[in-house]
C-alpha cells in the first residue's frame, strides 16, 4: 500500500489539537499507517512528568491494540518541528520495520526518513 503522505500529516496535524501538554505546552501529534488503517495519537503528560508519554508512542500503541502488527509508515507534527525521540524509536524498531517511512512536518517542513537512517543500530529480540 503506498503511502499517502500529505493524508498522513493532517491526521498527525489533527491528532495534535488533542495533546494535553499544560507542562510543557509543547504539543505533538502523530499519525501511523498500517495494516490498510490510519491511528492518530497525541503527547500525554502527568504533574509526575516521568509518566509522560509521546505522541508516537500513543498512535503506535492504538494500532496495536487494534490487532494491527504491520506498521509502514509514522508521521510526527509538532510546531517546530520534532524528531521522535530515542524512547519512540525504539517502540518504532519494535513494530517497524528499517525502511518504514518516517516523516517529521511541521508548518514550515516535511522531512521524509526510513527509520534505519533516524536509528541506525537496533536494540531488538535478536539479541534475546
Ligand atoms: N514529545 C513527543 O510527543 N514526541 C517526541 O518524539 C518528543 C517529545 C512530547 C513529550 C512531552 O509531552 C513534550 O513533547 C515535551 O517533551
Amino acid at each position: 500500500m503506498p503511502v499517502d503522505i500529505s493524508e498522513l500529516i493532517n491526521i498527525a496535524k489533527s491528532a495534535r489539537e488533542k495533546a494535553y501538554a499544560p507542562y510543557s505546552n509543547f504539543k505533538v501529534g502523530a499519525a501511523v499507517l498500517g495494516c490498510g488503517k490510519t491511528y492518530g495519537g497525541c503527547n500525554v503528560e502527568n504533574a509526575s512528568y516521568g509518566l509522560t508519554m509521546c505522541a508516537e508512542r500513543v498512535a503506535i500503541f492504538k494500532a496495536i491494540s487494534d490487532g494491527c502488527r504491520d506498521i509502514r509508515a509514522v508521521a510526527i507534527y509538532a510546531e517546530p518541528a520534532a524528531y521522535p525521540c530515542g524512547a519512540c524509536l525504539q517502540v518504532m524498531s519494535e513494530f517497524c520495520n528499517e525502511d518504514c517511512t518516517v516523516i517529521v512536518a511541521s508548518s514550515k517542513i516535511i522531512e521524509k526518513y526510513i527509520l534505519k537512517e533516524l536509528l541506525p543500530f537496533r536494540f531488538s529480540k535478536d539479541a534475546l
